[in-house]
């Protein structure tokens, strides 16, 4: 079989050991061929392609990034962008695609397996906020980034003073803000799916103080306020209809300074979330997601996603890890309450 793999959306720790393992497996196992697409969906859709056999995936499993290039294309929104990639497969002599990526690639991949090309997805996202998986490669990176900076940020707090907050990835889920700030000791966190009230992240923060600790606030770059309680600038959109966040942090850091009198500080985690290397965890789960992806191609299953279950990877279809997000159920958050002020 000649199978083209492709990686989409935002890049993220560990697509490189998932296109390493199903090379490998597929060449040295299966005795398959492969062809890189580059650039997302972007790749099949213009053809673009690059070697990928096994001396192109050496030494890549702990590279960060992904060698194959991402981007947010999305083909079913441009004219006739199904049919040119069912094209260029044919013209290539493709029969079957791998897709890595996040909501929006995987959405891509649903609609062409419906459509009757053999595609077969691996979830990835720094966000953590796939259904139909337990967890998802890159998040484990991405909390361990941010844990590191929120350690740091807690002595230079205590030495001045200062409310520091601290904005980390997550437009529609907080599981990133959620588990760096229990990992943290965040005095606050705040999320998407739980709309704050300045009021009360204030009383935090004084609280905080007047037992003589500087508090640290995580906020997801999504979080929105309770309605009508403060007003938010809208960003542009990109090709999948998401807003382009960021700022929340700042709005915080101007409010609480206000509220409360105390000096504070913004600090946005950005893009530093989502590169270098993958930690030890995220590299296992995406070398076994990628196993068990090229079975799947070569068992002939299509329309499916391999996911995490427990401990063992099993596949779910397409649309099933597609069809909504999974945000942060409130009853956890509520177990992070506990901590806050
Ligand atoms: O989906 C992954 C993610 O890192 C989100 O957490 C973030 O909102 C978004 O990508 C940022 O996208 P971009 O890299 O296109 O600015």
């Amino acid at each position: 079989m000649r199978i083209g793999v492709l990686t989409g959306g935002g890049d993220c720790p560990g697509l490189n050991a998932v296109i390493r393992a199903v090379v490998r497996k597929g060449v040295e196992v299966y005795g398959h061929e492969f062809v890189g697409f580059r650039d997302g969906w972007k790749g099949p859709l213009e053809g673009i392609t690059m070697p990928l056999d096994v001396p192109a995936v050496r030494g890549i499993l702990p590279r960060g990034g992904t060698i194959l290039g991402s981007s947010r294309t999305n083909p079913v929104k441009i004219d006739g962008g199904v049919d040119r990639i069912r094209q260029n497969l044919r013209d290539l002599g493709v029969d079957a695609l791998i897709a890595i990526g996040g909501e929006d690639t995987l959405g891509v991949a649903t609609a062409l397996a419906e459509q009757g090309l053999t595609v077969v997805g691996v979830p990835k996202t720094i966000d953590n906020d796939l259904n139909a998986t337990d967890y998802t490669f890159g998040f484990d990176t991405a909390v361990q980034i941010a844990v590191d900076a929120i350690d740091r940020l807690h002595t230079t707090a205590e030495s001045h003073h200062r409310a520091l907050i601290v904005e980390v990835m997550g437009r529609h889920a907080g599981w990133i803000a959620l588990h760096s700030g229990l990992a943290g000791g965040a005095n606050v966190i705040l999320i998407p799916e739980r709309p704050f009230d300045i009021d009360r992240v204030c009383d935090y923060v004084k609280a905080r103080f007047e037992r003589h600790y500087a508090p640290i606030i995580v906020v997801a770059e999504g979080a929105t306020p309770a309605e009508g309680t403060l007003a938010l600038q809208a960003g542009e959109l990109d090709a999948f209809g998401h807003v382009r966040l960021g700022g929340i942090g700042q709005v915080l850091e101007r409010e609480i300074e206000a509220r409360t009198g105390f000096e504070s500080r913004q600090t946005v985690l950005g893009h530093v979330q989502r590169g270098g290397t993958p930690t030890a965890y995220d590299r296992v789960l995406a070398t076994r997601f990628g196993l068990h992806a090229i079975d799947a191609v070569h068992e002939g299953d299509s329309g499916v996603m391999v996911a995490l279950h427990g401990t063992d990877i099993v596949r779910v279809p397409l649309s099933a890890a597609t069809k909504e997000l999974k945000v942060v159920p409130l009853e956890r958050y509520a177990e992070a309450e506990v901590f806050f002020g």
